[in-house]
């Protein structure tokens, strides 16, 4: 008897204190949300979101090609259906072919190479001394003649594309790059075209060793088939204009993702897991009563090199860009392999997203959720323009990224939903006239 009087009592002055010190806090599924707000968020239909992702991951989506257009044309039906006017903004980018041949000889010597390309490489075949650079900063070409050689460098927390440019303003011919360590998977990239670059391949550790012996020798690097050609692209959006009666701003809300792949990945995770939440939103959002602006954007090409949002950007109005108050990047939002779900930020600041969206993480889950750094999505281009943007991303990301293994079965239909709820909740937060948020 005594002891549960005891434990009243202390519950009793437990809710006291939280109530006095976090006039915010609310336990799971607590009147946080309002009940107008938690009946739309039971709108969200995770067959839905799942369906759409089945019917992207088909096949891979790569930007400019036959496959993108169709994903295009999908989510224009789909939006069409909902009852929105569709937008469609195409735009053209410079596509990168890799090498088709990659060959490292060097002359007098028995050992064989395996070099590996990067992406954005040019094509050359080049023939000079091989000359060690040390970590290929400007400096260690200081008092050294690369002219036409062939450079042996190895990375220290800088780009690949900056060693390439180094090098090539020393009037080295070719670079050979040396990772210490472990692979970096997938990011043997140069990140974009530049003129300026010279032949460049990866080496690995081994390889570089049997090299080192090599120095001052005459070399040979050859890389056939790179080029870059000129490609198609389109991004597809939808704007659902203010529709309040009263407390109508001029401000925009952006939710956006993109619905790319890069070659060989059905691209379930990057990223028709975001593209289907993003659509699912529409969806959910149509009818709903808003004192703002919303966006639903969807970018094609950002595999590529962000392209699409880069576009979207570059063609907004300074009054535009004025008014949008938030940028939703959903990427990589289902991933039931990856880590626990992450807010980025291209300077790992927290903005009016962060703080939306963490508060609607807190109001389900009880707990808060941190801000972290992180620009490879489309919310750079926003962030770069001056609106508060944050990407959404399982992280760490699972190990089939990018590759072929990215299917269907990797994704996780609680993940996807909860990440719709978030933006769901922040949206709503952002946009519902005052008197329906009771
Ligand atoms: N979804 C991925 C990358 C990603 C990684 C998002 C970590 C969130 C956290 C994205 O589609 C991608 O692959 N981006 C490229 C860069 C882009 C500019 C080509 C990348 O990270 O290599
Ligand atoms: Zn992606």
């Amino acid at each position: 008897m005594h002891h549960k009087r005891f434990l009243l009592a202390c519950l009793f002055l437990l809710s006291i204190l939280l109530t006095a010190c976090a006039p915010n806090m609310q336990v799971v599924d607590g009147p946080r949300i309002a009940n107008s707000q938690n009946d739309l968020i039971h709108q969200l239909d995770v067959e839905k979101i799942y369906a759409t992702a089945e019917e992207l991951t088909k096949e891979p989506r790569v930007a400019g090609t036959e496959s993108e257009k169709q994903a295009a044309t999908f989510l224009t039906e789909q939006l069409e259906d909902y009852g929105y006017e569709v937008d469609v903004q195409p735009f053209t980018f410079e596509r990168y072919v890799m090498p088709v041949k990659t060959d490292l000889q060097v002359a007098g010597s028995d050992d064989t190479f395996s070099p590996a390309p990067f992406q954005y490489s040019v094509s050359g075949t080049v023939t000079g001394e091989l000359i060690g650079s040390g970590y290929g900063l400007k400096k260690n070409y200081d008092g050294i003649d690369v002219q036409g050689k062939i450079v042996v460098v190895t990375v220290n927390r800088t780009y690949f594309y900056e060693l390439v440019l180094e090098a090539s303003k020393a009037g080295a011919a070719a670079i050979l790059v040396h990772f210490p360590g472990d692979d970096p998977i997938n990011t043997w990239t140069l990140g974009e075209h530049s003129e300026d670059y010279i032949p460049a391949l990866a080496i690995s550790h081994e390889d570089y060793t049997k090299l080192a012996k090599n120095i001052g020798n005459q070399a040979t690097v050859t890389i056939e088939g790179a080029r870059v050609e000129q490609a198609d692209s389109q991004n597809i959006s939808v704007t659902k204009q203010p529709t309040a009666e009263q407390d109508t701003s001029s401000d925009i809300v952006i939710i956006g993702a993109h619905y790319d792949s890069v070659e060989l990945a059905p691209g379930a995770s990057d990223n028709a897991s975001g593209t289907s939440v993003a659509l699912e939103l529409a969806r959910m959002f149509k009818d709903v009563v808003t004192t703002k602006e919303l966006r639903i954007l969807f970018f094609g090409a950002e595999e590529e090199g962000l392209y699409g949002s880069e576009k979207y950007v570059s063609a907004m109005t300074q009054d535009e860009i004025k008014r949008s108050v938030a940028m939703f990047n959903l990427d990589m939002v289902g991933s039931a392999d990856a880590g626990e779900l992450a807010i980025q930020t291209v300077d790992g600041m927290d903005n009016a997203v962060t703080v939306s969206a963490s508060q609607a993480y807190e109001t389900l889950n009880g707990n808060s959720l941190s801000t972290d750094f992180g620009g490879r999505s489309d919310h750079v281009p926003f962030h770069e323009a001056g609106i508060d943007a944050a990407l959404f991303v399982y992280a760490p990301l699972e190990e089939w990224y990018h590759q072929p293994e990215d299917t269907m079965d990797k994704l996780s239909k609680d993940r996807l939903l909860q990440v719709a709820k978030i933006v769901a909740i922040s949206t709503l937060e952002l946009t519902l006239p005052a008197d329906s948020k009771e």
